[in-house]
């Protein structure tokens, strides 16, 4: 035993000091590099470019022959070249350059490459670390075998805005369980590590509170306490961080009046500061640029100056500093020092992936055929598919449906949809063809039912249309499945919106269809949570399946027909209204917290609507039901040095194996300043057989106490905290209070 302790110690201590003189041999090599370098070739260092074929961002046509500019050493990175054969082409430029500095490939892998993933917010919907790894390791896996070694990816903004289009891109609206996404999936992003030729560099975006942009209009200001920035927004940055991340993306936001981009304060003092990040920042697309309508700088010139001061290290697709950082250094504006900074930061990382060695290292046609669209990488987008659904609502459990069912109805406009199931930022290299619709997953699972369709309208029809096809095919089958929700343009980039009800007049189409008796399973597709009280309070059963990627349709086969029995859970709130909005669970009570409707003074509500949302966050129901008991707690009292546990039953009470997120809330009583009426703090997703009951245990320790007080320093407070244990933010089934006393 001893021997193994004493191997063990020898083989970690080896591992470390081979780690660190790797790093000290990079450094040195980037050091003989930097020293080589004209200013010229360390300003082309931070100046990224785009592709040629492919824009994310409003297109600058005044650059000239790109592969030119790469020859004369004037471009560090292009983004938006995918494929070996396109990103070799730029990659051979690059090695005609006087020092033969590799380019870096960045794309916007955002939920797989060739094989698309959910939307990363239905992904969230799983609760489950594991897969939300695996499937950034999926695409990390394909991206890194088309010659791209850097994904702009994870998006980690918190959001509590649905209007806002980019919530389809992230984890939706808690810290906590944002945290341990972010954190996962820059571990699938970067695998066991820069350097290998399947680890894509990660690249945690947006820096920072991008996701608070007012009134859920993209790109617009944030203006937040410091407090709440840190509380709310910053933590999964931190956690991705601490999971390695290689990169950061500053913002289009202004926060507090700075442009993300040239706050000093987030990427000077927090990011390198603080939390001494020592990996480089890119710019968001033109952000240097935009700081000028911003009304921040008055033009490129200054606007270089102020983003290389505020420490962002590389320019995507302004051209201010290609233009014009080395006359700020010639005219003593800027010292050398900083751009010295900028360059070591990028070719440190140049170096760790390797690419020094072998520029054409993630180039390989012949890797790049072999990697694409594997069987068991369909299966894992299939599973996570499956594993992002939620069912909202089962009436007489309605669902699942019997494979056996003579004929089904399937009714809605994204019934036979293709292209729009994979959802915003898919990279579309795979052809259509290779995405399952809806009607091909109810096909493959129920093949002896006769499915009948019919459109009933378009996503975007605003007039009543005739729903009598619709509802003649639905009074003819035995079940009817309807297909309605938000078409691929209407979450995303610069896609935000006022009215975030189903589009068009699909909702009268389930009245119409609802009216006819039939038993209907309502399939919600959507990037962000939608608004739909009518069909809340009256279809039998609504299945919540965001968009997710290629094997969407299967994915909702396997829940509608029970392979797989629906455990997601809520990332967001989802509103009665976009009048509620923002909204979500951790709140501050005010000082009249709503008792009742009649309580005309008491009513921190408003007069026309409740403060409680459709569905709250964390909910999501099972084909199975789950008991919550027998709540025990270590110590009602304990120090802050200390910890204590508290353990409950958990049993499966239907006849169905299923899975139950259970979920920890706590709440600090009384403290200065106030804490959320509910925080959650951990959770377990745990699978349970028919009739099987497991103890679960949580530990509650300083870490889950603390809270940053108005001087942004974590604290604790003594007195006394519940305890909450439930299946939601609002189901809680267990309490316990205890006291922190020191
Ligand atoms: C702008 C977006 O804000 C960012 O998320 C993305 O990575 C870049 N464009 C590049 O496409």
């Amino acid at each position: 035993m001893r021997f193994i302790k004493l191997a063990f110690t020898f083989s970690v201590l080896l591992y470390v000091n081979t780690a660190f003189a790797q790093q000290k041999t990079i450094a040195a090599k980037v050091e003989a590099l930097l020293n080589k370098m004209t200013l010229d070739e360390k300003v082309g260092q931070l100046n990224q470019y785009n592709g040629d074929w492919e824009a994310t961002g409003p297109v600058t046509k005044d650059v000239g022959n790109k592969l030119d500019a790469v020859k004369q050493g004037k471009v560090g990175s292009v983004l938006n070249i995918m494929g070996t054969e396109h990103t070799r082409k730029f990659q051979q430029a690059a090695m005609q350059s006087r020092l033969k500095i590799p380019l870096l490939f960045g794309q916007d892998v955002i939920h797989g490459y060739s094989i698309t993933f959910p939307i990363p917010l239905a992904e969230a919907a799983s609760w489950d670390m594991p897969a939300m790894e695996r499937s950034a390791r999926v695409a990390a896996t394909e991206a890194a075998a088309a010659g791209i070694n850097w994904t702009f990816a994870p998006m980690v903004d918190i959001a509590r805005d649905p209007r806002w289009g980019r919530v389809m891109e992230g984890a939706g609206e808690d810290p906590y369980l944002g945290s341990l996404i972010a954190g996962a999936r820059v571990k699938g992003f970067q695998g066991k590590g820069l350097g290998n030729t399947d680890a894509v560099m990660a690249c945690v975006k947006h820096f920072a509170a991008y996701g608070a942009a007012i009134g859920g209009r993209d790109y617009n200001s944030v203006d937040m306490s410091k407090r709440t920035l840190w509380q709310t927004y910053l933590p999964p940055f931190k956690a991705a961080l601490d999971a390695g991340a290689a990169t950061f993306m500053n913002a289009f936001n202004d926060l507090n009046g700075t442009p993300a981009t040239g706050s000093s304060y987030l990427q000077r003092d927090i990011l390198k500061g603080q939390w001494g990040f020592k990996g480089f920042v890119v710019s968001d697309w033109n952000s240097i640029g935009e700081m000028i309508p911003h009304g921040f700088v008055k033009d490129n010139y200054e606007a270089a100056e102020v983003a290389i001061k505020a420490g962002s290290d590389m320019d995507m697709e302004s051209r201010a500093y290609i233009n014009n950082l080395a006359k700020l250094v010639k005219d003593g504006r800027v010292p050398v020092t900083l751009v010295n900074d900028a360059v070591r930061r990028i070719l440190t990382k140049k170096f760790e992936m390797g690419l020094f060695d072998d520029p054409y290292k993630f180039i390989n046609p012949e890797r790049e055929k072999a990697t694409m669209n594997k069987p068991e990488n369909i299966e894992a987008a299939r599973d996570m598919g499956r594993k992002s659904i939620v069912l909202l609502k089962n009436e007489k459990q309605l669902l699942p449906l019997s494979k056996e069912l003579k004929t089904i109805a399937l009714i809605g406009p994204l019934s036979r949809e293709r292209w729009y199931l994979k959802g915003a930022w898919s990279t579309d290299v795979d052809p259509n063809e290779n995405v399952v619709t809806i009607e091909e997953g109810i096909h493959n699972q129920a093949p002896g039912a006769k499915i009948l369709y019919a459109e009933g309208c378009k996503i975007k029809d605003s007039v009543a249309t005739d729903f009598k096809e619709a509802v003649e095919t639905a009074k003819k089958a035995d079940v009817v499945i309807m297909a309605v929700g938000e078409d691929i343009f209407m979450t995303g980039e610069a896609r935000s919106k006022a009215n975030i009800h189903i589009p068009g007049v699909q909702e009268d189409l389930i009245k119409a269809v609802v009216a006819t008796g039939k038993p209907v399973v309502v399939l919600l597709m959507a990037g962000r949570p939608m608004v739909f009280n009518w069909t809340a309070e009256h279809a039998p059963a609504i299945v919540y399946t965001w968009w997710l990627g290629s094997q969407m349709g299967n994915s909702v086969a396997d829940v509608l027909f029970g392979n797989y029995n629906p455990a997601g859970k809520l990332p967001m709130t989802f509103p009665r209204s976009e009048g509620q909005i923002p909204i979500y669970y951790n709140f501050l009570n005010t000082g009249r917290p709503a008792q009742g409707d009649n309580d005309t003074f008491y009513r921190s509500s408003y007069i026309d609507a409740p403060n409680t949302p459709q569905y709250a966050f964390g909910y999501g129901l099972s084909y199975t039901t789950f008991s919550y008991t027998n709540i025990s707690i270590s110590k009602t009292a304990i120090k802050k040095t200390e910890s204590l546990t508290v353990s409950f039953d958990l049993k499966n009470t239907g006849n169905t194996a299923g899975e139950d997120v259970a979920q920890l809330y706590i709440r600090d009583m009384v403290a200065q300043p106030l804490r959320p009426v509910k925080e959650l703090k951990d959770f377990k997703k745990v699978m349970l057989a028919p009739g099987e009951t497991k103890r679960i245990t949580f530990t509650i320790n300083k870490e889950k106490l603390q809270f940053y007080n108005d001087n942004l320093q974590l604290i604790t407070q003594p007195g006394e905290f519940k305890l909450m244990i439930g299946a939601a933010s609002n189901q809680i089934k267990l309490e316990k209070t205890f006291q922190l006393t020191n």
